[in-house]
């Protein structure tokens, strides 16, 4: 039987503890929303040497998270588990590139965190995060509620940071959306932005100019590889992001965010506006798109199912080569 104040402890497994990983870790620590954070990385020397420089974050006694070294099994077991392992983009690379390395470390992390607690709920950070997503609601076995990518909450923060320049009113009174792929093919989803209840076109009259609407998304689109040319990495702001998502899901928030998601009806996972709460994706709302962005949403699914399609065929290859190695030897 499983230990009982064990089951009162409320953990988040961080599996990755680079930029990302560490980042999130520490936004846990300073906003305590868990009684555990388990770090977990195959480059141990790093992971102690994490494991201590955050616990000396937490001594000075405002915060009641501990933080704590574990294995991929301890991992299959927490409440939260967030994925950052992997491959990040070098200076020019796109997340794509990633997919191959980042995929095979996917695959080899669920195998060695079965059996997997059936009550988890899985975030995925790493990239290409809507292919990874993807496969991650595969190879986990989990239902599809319950596998989730921060997607495009991070460029929708960053859209909402520039409008609220623009507009100058503070960020939160601001509702815009980036949806479909975190990454080339996102889009900005014009037509249901609003400021308080006043529709963009109201707002912000004789502004929305195609060049306005175009230098805002390709801001938007591009700030990730802007900041990753200049330190290297990104790690604030989605450290910060994936702290909230964290926070919705263990709350049982209910809160409405775009993240990437299972969409039967596109074949793919990609972010589209969805409640969330301590099941994961507790319902997906509605968005109303005009033709344009239809458009845009259906070339986004294409190109997302066609390298599903193409990673799909290098998995059952591995598994294939897999077979034959054991049947040899
Ligand atoms: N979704 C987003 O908006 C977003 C934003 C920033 C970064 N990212 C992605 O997050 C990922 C991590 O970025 P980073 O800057 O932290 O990279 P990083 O190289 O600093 O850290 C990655 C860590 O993963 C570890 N790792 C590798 N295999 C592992 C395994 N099997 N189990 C556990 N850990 C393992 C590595 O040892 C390394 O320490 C990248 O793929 C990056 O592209 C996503």
């Amino acid at each position: 039987m499983a230990d009982p104040a064990h089951r009162l402890k409320t953990s988040i497994a961080i599996l990755g503890c680079g930029d990302v990983g560490s980042t999130l870790a520490y936004t846990l620590i300073l906003n305590p929303i868990c009684s555990e954070v388990i770090l977990v990385d195959p480059k141990t020397e790093l992971l102690n040497a994490q494991v201590r420089d955050l616990s000396d974050a937490t001594y000075r006694g405002n915060t009641g998270t501990k933080v704590r070294a574990g294995t991929h099994k301890d991992a299959g077991q927490a409440d939260l588990v967030v994925i950052t392992a992997g491959a990040k983009q070098k200076a020019g690379e796109s997340r794509l590139s990633l997919l191959s390395r980042n995929l095979h470390i996917l695959s080899s992390i669920f195998a060695s965190m079965s059996p997997i607690n059936p009550h988890t709920i899985l975030l995925l950070v790493a990239n290409p995060v809507d292919i990874l997503t993807y496969f991650a609601r595969k190879l986990s076995g989990l239902p599809e509620s319950q596998v989730i990518g921060t997607g495009t909450s991070l460029d929708s923060a960053r859209l909402r940071g520039i409008l609220a320049d623009k507009a100058d009113v503070a960020p939160n009174s601001i509702d815009a959306y980036v949806l479909g792929e975190h990454g080339d093919s996102q889009f900005v989803a014009w037509s249901s932005i609003t400021i308080g209840t006043t529709p963009l076109h109201l707002a912000l009259p004789n502004t929305l100019t195609p060049e306005f609407k175009s230098s805002i998304s390709t801001h938007t689109r591009g700030a990730a590889a802007a900041i990753i040319a200049a330190k290297g990495c990104t790690a604030y702001g989605i450290g910060n992001i994936a702290a909230s998502i964290c926070q919705y899901i263990l709350f049982d928030q209910r809160t409405v965010r775009p993240v990437s998601f299972y969409q039967p009806e596109l074949g793919c996972c990609l972010s589209m506006p969805a409640v969330i709460g301590r099941k994961g994706i507790i319902r997906a709302m509605p968005v109303e798109l005009d033709d344009t962005e239809k458009r845009e949403l259906e070339s986004c699914a294409r190109g997302l199912r066609a390298i599903i399609e193409g990673a799909t065929k290098e998995l059952n290859a591995d598994k294939e080569l897999e077979r034959a190695l054991e049947a040899e030897g």
